[in-house]
This record gives structure tokens, sequence and C-alpha cells, in this order.
């Protein structure tokens, strides 16, 4: 960033609290009123930058969380109002039961020790996937940190643990479908505002942008529905390295696109 911040009132905040305030920096090549609302984010590329290091895979955990927050911060210094990441799929049960164990101990930690920082920045969490078979003190350290951070007004962080993008829409649809045989709703009633509103992410607007880093090409089954219209931005970038320059860049990438909808 070689031009000075320039600090802008950014619109798209409905209401900050005097403690995180409606005066945000913003690097001066971007445009305020343009801003992404919400993006979502594929973390990946932890387990190679380990690798590049000669660490162990966790290494690039931890440094991939460290990453997470200070994303996080910016979002809410920019002025962007959702951040939704994908932080464990359901195909992640796969790998080694040590990686697994650290990361489900990693998160815990993570609402945990983050709380009171979460608390003090306005931030409203939520977790979307099927908690059912999450370690019960992660269960816990997750309905705590919901629970306590759920009348915030600043940044919607959501992150997915054990989620599918699939299994939520065939979970939307049983529901849907149960609703129908018991004759509270007809067939032709079903329509795309009624799908959304079944999905776990139904208050949140769908994402304007999709990072995903480490250079790979793949949606991984992350938010099917829900980035019908987002805008995909990939980097070459692995995790732990994605900065405040790189958020950055990947802003720069999405004001230059010139989004249609589907139409001309
Ligand atoms: C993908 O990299 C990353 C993950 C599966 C875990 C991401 C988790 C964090 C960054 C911690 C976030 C914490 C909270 C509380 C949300 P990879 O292991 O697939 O990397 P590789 O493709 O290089 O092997």
């Amino acid at each position: 960033m070689n031009s000075p911040p320039l600090t802008i009132h950014n619109p798209l905040i409905p209401q900050m609290t005097p403690k995180t305030t409606s005066l945000i920096e913003l690097p001066a090549d971007l445009d305020g009123t343009r801003l992404p609302q919400h993006v979502a984010v594929i973390m990946d590329g932890n387990g190679r930058w380990a690798k590049q290091r000669g660490f162990p895979r966790i290494m690039g955990h931890r440094r991939g969380a460290d990453a997470l927050r200070d994303l996080l911060r910016c979002c809410k210094d920019w002025g962007i109002s959702a951040l939704t990441v994908y932080a464990f799929s359901t195909e992640n049960w796969g790998r080694s039961i040590e990686e697994v164990d650290f990361l489900m101990t990693l998160f815990e930690n993570l609402f945990q020790a983050e709380l009171k920082e979460m608390i003090a920045e306005e931030v409203k969490l939520a977790v979307v996937g099927n908690l059912d078979n999450v370690p019960s003190s992660l269960y816990s350290a997750i309905d705590r940190a919901r629970t306590a951070t759920q009348s915030n007004h600043g940044v919607r962080f959501t992150v997915a643990i054990n989620y599918g993008g699939r299994q939520e829409i065939v979970r939307a649809c049983q529901t849907i479908a149960n609703q129908v045989q018991q004759g509270l709703i007809k067939s032709t009633d079903i329509d795309e505002s009624m799908l959304s509103q079944h999905l776990h992410t139904a208050d949140l607007p769908d994402p304007d942008l999709l990072i995903r880093t480490s250079g790979e090409m793949r949606i991984s089954n992350f938010l099917l529905w829900q980035l019908a219209y987002a805008e995909f931005y990939v980097t070459d970038t692995l995790w732990p390295d994605f900065d405040r320059r790189a958020f950055h860049q990947a802003l720069l990438n999405y004001q230059q696109r010139h989004r249609r909808f589907g139409k001309v």
C-alpha cells in the first residue's frame, strides 16, 4: 500500500457502538461505497505452509487462526459487515485422528480465548454445520460464545464447522417436505426464498465475494446455494500468509468486476 490510508465513513455499517467508532481506515484506492457486504473464505493451505517450513501441519493451523483473527479485525476496520469462513468440512473427518483432535481443541480454545475480544469488538458469532457430532466441550464453548455475542451489532462472523453444502440443502428439503406432508404448505408454495429461509444462513445476505487461498479452483461443498452469484477470487497465497495486504488485493480485484447477476 503506497498511498496513505484515507478515513472514510462507510454507509454499509448500520450502527456502530462508540467503542467501534464509525470512522474507519480504508486504503485510498478502495471505494468505500462498493465494498462486498459479505465475504466468504475457504482458508486453504495451512498444511502446505507448515510443510514448506519443515513444521508439523498443526503449526499451519495455529498460524491460520492468527490470520483469521487479523482478517476479522480488518473487516471491522474497513466496514465489511459479514465474514463467513470454512473451518472444517464434513470431509475433513477423513484426516488423521491427531489432526482432527488438534483442530477441535484449537476451535474450542479460540472460542473461549477470543470471547472477551469478540464482545468488546461487537462481533456477532454464528456457527453453521452439523454440530451433533463435535466434541461436547467444543459444543459448549460455541454455545457460550454464540449466546454472549448474539445481541452484538458489529461484524457478523460465521464459522462453518462440520459443514457440507449438499447436506445443508438436503436437510432444508426434508424440513420443507415434512411441512408439505403435514398439509402446512403446498408444494407450489416452495420457492427460492423459502429454501433460503431453511438454510443455516437464513438471516445473512448471500456472500458477494468468495476468496479461496492456495490456488485451488474448487468450491469444495461450501455454501453451494448461497454462492450462486458471488464473485470468486483465488490467490496462490497460502492461508497463514493471507494478511491485510492480500485482502486489499482481493477487494481491489472485486471492485474491478462488473456484477451482472445473470443479466446482460
Ligand atoms: C485448510 O488447510 C484449513 C483447515 C482445514 C483448518 C482451518 C482452521 C483454522 C484456520 C482455524 C480457524 C479457527 C476458528 C475458530 C474458526 P489444509 O490443512 O487443507 O492445508 P493443505 O491443503 O495445505 O493441506
